[in-house]
């Protein structure tokens, strides 16, 4: 059966780029299709890695008119949602697993006036996000243990997405959904068929010759998968 709904969107994760050449990289993704960008933090503690934070995130914003995701992987998510908000972020996504006041840190955002997402890491279940499904614009399925870019997709992810994609239905098609980690080009078209319409995508697009080319044969395949009958 044909399927109608939101359209489906790629967000370049920049952990993958060049960060010398950071704004190149983001006008070569947007050239691509690319109508929001990734932005990875990650603190040492909650993910075993260091990235970037809230510096970056001011760069950014005056170089592309693309919104602008924040993913934070980090303890105590709440104490920085003003510092966020402040530098530009469009939308932040905060993990289940990094706060026991998750009603409380997305109503923060949602009150700064940007989109709230909740994440989860793979050992998470869906059904924990319940009582809190009415308040995000996106929930973000970890594809992977997050932590590090260019690692495999796993396979049970797609399960999940299937069931948000069911629990959905239940929230007038309330939230979008995106999968995180190890989205290439093999595997992108059962994805989006098991119901993601966000697809955050860092070393298909980046670490390929030219992003430009990557981005948008990533989003074609993804509209293509779409438009086949199922
Ligand atoms: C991993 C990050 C992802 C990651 C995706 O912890 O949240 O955004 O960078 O990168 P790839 O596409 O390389 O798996
Ligand atoms: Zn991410």
């Amino acid at each position: 059966m044909k399927r109608s709904r939101v359209r489906v969107e790629i967000s370049p994760s920049i952990l993958a780029a060049n960060f010398a050449s950071l704004e190149r990289e983001i006008h070569a993704a947007e050239a691509g299709g690319a109508r929001q960008i990734h932005v990875d933090v990650m603190d040492g503690h909650f993910v075993p890695n260091l990235t970037v934070g809230v510096p970056v995130v001011t760069s950014i914003r005056p170089v592309t008119t693309v919104p602008i995701e924040v993913h934070l992987m980090i303890d105590n998510p709440g104490s920085f949602i003003d510092r966020f908000a402040h530098a530009g972020a469009d939308r932040i996504y905060v993990h289940q697993e990094a706060t026991p006041h998750l009603d409380r840190v997305l109503n923060a955002i949602r009150e700064r006036g940007l989109e709230a997402g909740v994440a989860i890491n793979p050992s998470t279940p869906p059904s924990l996000l319940e009582e809190v499904l009415d308040l995000v614009s996106a929930v973000l399925v970890m594809s992977v243990n997050p932590g590090f870019g260019g690692q495999r997709f796993i396979p049970r992810s797609l399960a999940k997405i299937r069931e948000l994609a069911e629990m959905r239905s239940r929230y007038n098609g309330g939230y979008r959904i995106a999968v995180d980690g190890g989205v290439e080009l093999e595997n992108v078209a059962e994805i989006v068929r098991a119901g993601a319409d966000i697809l955050i995508a860092g070393t298909c697009v980046f670490h390929s010759p030219d992003p430009t080319v990557a981005a948008r044969q990533l989003l074609e395949r993804a509209q293509e998968a779409l438009a086949v009958k199922v």
